[in-house]
C-alpha cells in the first residue's frame, strides 16, 4: 500500500491514493451509427465506436449485453458496453471526411473514489458530455484549470461547469513527459497537433459518480451527477450514493500521414470544437461480482492481472480475442461503411457545426436513409484555442496518466528540487524528501511554468478580478508510490507501463 510523506501531503492536497483497475477493451465490437441509450431502436444520428459486450444492438438491453457471445475487453464478465463517438479527418481542400484510425481499444478505469463505492445495478446506464455543445463557458479554453481549492470560490461547481471539465484532449509524446488528463478541454488544430503531438489524440471522458439510486432517467443523466470537483470531491445532497468512478480513454491516430495540412478533425457527431464530446455507458456486470471486485482489488497497481477475483474466474482474454469479439450490424446499416476514407459527408449527413452556439439536430434518425441532411460546402474554418503542451506528473502507478493539475501549498522551491532530481537520468537516488516515512518518487511533478488567465468573482457588489500568474504546478493525486528506485529504473517502468497501455495496432 501506497502512503505518503508530509511533503506530498502538501504537494497533493489531502486526497489519497484510491484503488481502481483499468479495464482494457482493445477491440472495437463496432463502428456504427448506433446508440441505444439515446436513440433505443432506431439508428443514431452519428457514429460511435463500442467496445464490450457483443450483444450490443440498436436497441440492447441489459439481458441483451448479458446474454453478449463474448466482450472486446480483457475480463469474460466484463459484459457492459462502452461507447464514443469517432474521429474523422475533414480535408478542406476536397472538402471530404475520412476516418481516424483508433490505437489500441480503449481504456476504461474504474476508480474507487469516496466513501462506500457501490457497483452498478442491473440496467444501470448512464451519458456524459453533450452532443449539441459547441461552446466553453467555464472560463478560457487556453488556459489551464484554475486550481481546485478556488473553483467553489469561482462558482465552478456547478452540473454544467463540471461536465466541461469532464472532456480531455491529450496531446501524446511518448518522448515526453505525459500531460495531466482533462488538462485540455478542447480539440486542438492541424497545426498544433503536427507541432506537438506526434502519437496522436488522446480523447477522455469523466463519469459523474454520485447517484440518486435510480437506473436510468428521461433525459439519461439527471439520475448520476458529477461530485465538485469532476472525479472527485462532494456529492450534491440531491445525489448522495456514489458510484465506481468511471473514465474512458481512447487513442487516435491523429499523426497519420494521409492527412495534409489543410484540414480539421471532426467528431463525427459534426464537432470541430471538442466541447460536444460525450460517452455512454450501459452496465453489463453481474453487480455482485463487480461489487466484488470493487472490495477485492485493491493493489495499488491498476492491474487487471493483480486482482485475484478476476484472474481466478477465467483467465484474462488476449488481445487477439478481444479484437475479434464483434456484434452483429443490423440490415439497416449493413451497406454503410463508417470506416471510409474521401467521403463526401460524415456517416449520416452530419454536418460540421462549430458553434459556439448549440448544433441543431441532425434530422429525424428514423427515416434513415432519407432524412440524410445535404452538407452544405462551405467549411467552418474552425479556429481553435491554443493551450500550451505542459507535462504533469506520471509514474507507473498514476491511473490515467495523470488527473487535475494542483497548485502547490509549498514553495515553488521545494517542488522544483523534485522536479530536477526526478527529471535527472544519471541520478541513483530515490526521491525522499527530508522528513519522510518512506521514500516518495512524486513522479516528475510537473515542470512549472508561468501563466497568465483572468477570472472575475461578483461577491455581493464587488466585482473582484482575479489574475492567475504563478508557476503552476501539475502533479496528480494517484501518483504517490512507495518505491525505491532508482530515476532509471522509475523511467524504465513508466515506459512500460505506456506501453502496456498504449499498444499499437487495432
Ligand atoms: C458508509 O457506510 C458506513 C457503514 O455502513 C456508514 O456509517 C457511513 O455513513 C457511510 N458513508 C456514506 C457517505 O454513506
Ligand atoms: C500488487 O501486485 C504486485 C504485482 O504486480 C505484487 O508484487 C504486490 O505484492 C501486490 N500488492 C498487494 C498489496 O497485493
Amino acid at each position: 500500500m501506497a502512503f505518503k510523506s508530509a511533503t506530498a501531503l502538501a504537494l497533493l492536497g489531502a486526497s489519497s491514493v484510491d484503488a481502481f483497475f483499468r479495464m482494457e477493451c482493445r477491440g472495437s465490437t463496432g463502428l456504427a451509427r448506433m446508440d441505444p441509450i439515446m436513440d433505443a431502436g432506431t439508428v443514431s444520428g452519428h457514429v460511435h465506436t463500442v467496445h464490450g459486450s457483443s450483444g450490443f444492438s440498436l436497441s440492447a438491453t441489459f439481458d441483451d449485453l448479458r446474454n453478449g457471445q463474448c466482450t472486446s475487453c480483457a475480463v469474460e464478465d466484463d459484459l457492459s458496453a462502452y461507447w464514443t463517438p469517432a474521429l474523422y479527418w475533414h480535408d478542406y481542400d476536397t472538402d471530404e471526411f475520412s476516418i481516424v484510425q483508433q490505437v489500441g481499444g480503449m481504456l476504461a478505469y474504474y476508480l474507487q473514489r469516496g466513501d462506500n463505492v457501490t457497483a452498478f445495478p442491473a440496467g444501470f446506464q448512464m451519458i456524459s458530455g453533450s452532443n449539441y455543445r459547441r461552446d466553453y463557458t467555464v472560463g478560457d479554453p487556453a488556459s489551464p484549470d484554475p486550481p481546485q481549492s478556488n473553483w467553489a470560490m469561482l462558482k465552478q461547481t456547478g452540473q454544467d461547469d463540471l461536465a466541461q471539465r469532464a472532456l480531455g484532449f491529450n496531446c501524446l509524446n511518448y518522448k515526453k513527459d505525459p500531460e495531466a488528463s482533462l488538462f485540455r478541454h478542447y480539440m486542438p488544430d492541424k497545426e498544433y497537433l503536427d507541432a506537438n503531438c506526434p502519437d496522436g489524440l488522446r480523447l477522455e471522458l469523466m463519469f459523474p459518480s454520485c447517484w440518486n439510486g435510480e437506473t436510468t432517467s428521461a433525459d439519461h443523466k439527471s439520475h448520476v451527477a458529477f461530485p465538485d470537483l469532476v472525479g472527485n470531491g462532494n456529492c450534491p445532497d440531491t445525489h448522495t450514493q456514489r458510484l465506481v468512478t468511471l473514465f474512458y480513454e481512447t487513442i487516435w491516430a491523429t499523426a497519420d500521414s494521409a492527412f495534409g495540412s489543410n484540414g480539421e478533425f471532426v467528431i463525427s457527431n459534426g464537432d470541430p470544437t471538442g466541447f460536444g464530446y460525450h460517452g455512454d455507458f450501459m452496465a453489463g456486470w453481474d453487480p455482485e461480482f463487480l461489487q466484488q471486485a470493487l472490495d477485492e482489488c485493491t493493489n495499488d497497481s491498476g492491474l487487471l492481472s493483480d486482482c485475484p477475483v478476476f484472474t481466478n474466474k477465467a483467465p484474462l482474454k488476449s488481445e487477439d480475442e478481444m479484437r475479434q469479439c464483434k456484434f452483429d450490424v443490423p440490415q439497416l446499416l449493413a451497406k454503410e461503411n463508417c470506416a471510409a476514407t474521401d467521403m463526401k459527408e460524415l456517416p449520416g449527413g452530419v454536418q460540421v457545426q462549430a458553434g459556439p452556439e448549440s448544433a441543431t439536430p441532425p434530422g429525424d434518425s428514423d427515416s434513415y436513409p432519407t432524412a440524410r441532411i445535404t452538407s452544405d460546402s462551405t467549411t467552418s474554418k474552425y479556429s481553435a484555442p491554443t493551450l500550451t503542451y505542459s507535462p504533469a506528473a506520471s509514474s507507473s502507478t498514476a491511473p490515467m496518466g495523470g488527473a487535475f493539475l494542483e497548485t502547490s501549498e509549498s514553495s515553488a522551491d521545494d517542488v522544483n528540487v523534485l522536479a530536477t532530481s526526478s527529471s535527472s537520468s544519471s541520478s541513483s537516488t530515490a526521491i525522499a524528501p527530508a522528513t519522510t516515512v518512506a521514500p516518495v518518487v512524486a513522479s516528475e511533478p510537473g515542470v512549472s511554468y508561468e501563466v497568465v488567465s483572468t477570472q472575475t468573482v461578483t461577491t455581493g457588489v464587488q466585482v473582484e478580478e482575479i489574475v492567475w500568474k504563478e508557476p503552476i504546478v501539475y502533479v496528480t493525486e494517484d501518483t504517490v508510490t512507495t518505491v525505491t528506485v532508482s530515476s532509471q529504473e522509475q523511467k524504465r517502468r513508466r515506459d512500460h507501463a505506456w506501453r502496456h497501455r498504449h499498444g499499437r495496432g487495432q
